[in-house]
């Protein structure tokens, strides 16, 4: 009984070691058939009490080894037929065909812009200058000779802060003219861009939020031809060698004498045209002498130290750049309208 068992299990160990499964489902035969919860080696192993005691340990030896060598087969092929099923993936994969586009995204005509102003003055020697969006009642108004009640205030009405007269979300980058002279002597030559705030309906010409380019030099003798040298030089840059400029008298509190620059039509070469309203001039920007009333409020010396300012509206000159003439659809994210400025990277 005992060696007719022992050619038994010699026999499968020589079927586990010859077998050759290849398909899938051959494979998983075999699993089944020596490995599965129901397998054929089980009953083997209840056969160990029929072999005398000096022969027990060799039969489980044997019928164990039986078992490793259906292990190791199984894992075997079954490495080989997922290697070889990554291999027929590989050769399916056609590595000239053209891949999936991935959409490409385009800079912000407002940012493109603004990037562009920023350019033209660090040229000339104008650092940037940030400052915060919420701002202090004094730096957005009082600083810059607005004072509480002064008539000025209305033409710059603002968002304040629940259950605060103080605090405010600034109308003009003018605040950080305040902040940068509380925070440094002359010489001080900054631009400061940033998006600005005023409680104002939206309309095709005005938008409750837009950007503002503030420009501020102060140091001794500077003058306002040094002003006007500075602007004529910007606007060639940024609408062409042949622009002209012409300074108008204006008001702004902060500045005295104060002016608003208009700049010779690029669209129709100051020919007349729709955009500078057939006068040949569109107006790009305001500026003026910095008041000494800003330069004391701001602990600068005015007897010793002048300086000029100038500020402007971003998208006022993409607007005229793009010839956009509407000023919401910058903020509206429309990608069939952004998408138009992807050259203009
Ligand atoms: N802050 C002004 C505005 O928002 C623009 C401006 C005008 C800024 C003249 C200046 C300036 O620095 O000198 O309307």
């Amino acid at each position: 009984m005992s060696a007719e068992i022992f050619t038994k299990v010699k026999q499968m160990l020589e079927e586990v070691q010859n077998a050759a499964p290849t398909t899938k489902e051959q494979i998983e035969q075999f699993r089944i058939q020596y490995l599965g919860s129901k397998n054929v080696l089980k009953p083997l192993f209840g056969e160990i009490r029929n072999v005398e005691n000096e022969r027990k340990k060799e039969f489980g030896q044997l019928v164990n080894s039986v078992k490793i060598a259906a292990e190791t087969k199984f894992q075997t092929l079954k490495d080989q037929i997922e290697s070889a099923a990554d291999d027929a993936a590989a050769q399916e994969m056609d590595l000239t065909a053209p891949g999936t586009p991935m959409p490409l995204g385009a800079r912000h005509p407002i940012s493109i812009t603004m990037n562009r102003i920023i350019e033209i003055f660090s040229r000339i020697g104008f650092t940037v200058a940030e400052e915060r969006e919420i701002e202090d009642d004094w730096y957005n108004f009082t600083a810059m000779n607005t004072p509480e009640n002064h008539p000025a205030r209305d033409m710059q009405d603002t968002y304040y802060l629940k259950d605060s007269t103080q605090m405010l979300l600034r109308t003009h980058t003018s605040s950080v003219q305040a902040r940068t002279m509380m925070a440094q002597q002359p010489p001080i030559r900054i631009i400061a861009p940033g998006r600005v705030y005023r409680n104002e309906t939206v309309s095709a010409r005005s938008h409750c939020q837009f950007h503002q380019v503030e420009g501020l030099y102060v140091a001794e003798n500077v003058s306002f031809a040094d002003m006007k040298q500075v602007l004529l030089y910007f606007a060639k840059e940024m609408y062409g060698e042949k622009s002209k400029i012409r300074l108008r008298p204006s008001f702004f509190p902060f500045t005295e004498p104060s002016a608003e620059m208009d700049v010779s039509c690029f669209i129709c070469d100051a020919k007349g045209c729709k955009v500078c309203k057939h006068t040949g001039w569109v107006e790009i920007l305001g500026c003026g002498m910095v008041d000494p009333q800003v330069l004391e409020n701001c602990g600068i010396d005015s007897k010793r130290y002048t300086g000029y300012a100038f500020g402007m509206g971003i998208e006022r000159q993409a607007m005229l750049l793009y010839k956009v003439d509407d000023i919401r659809l910058f903020f509206e994210n429309d990608v069939r309208f952004l998408e138009q400025f992807k050259a203009a990277l």
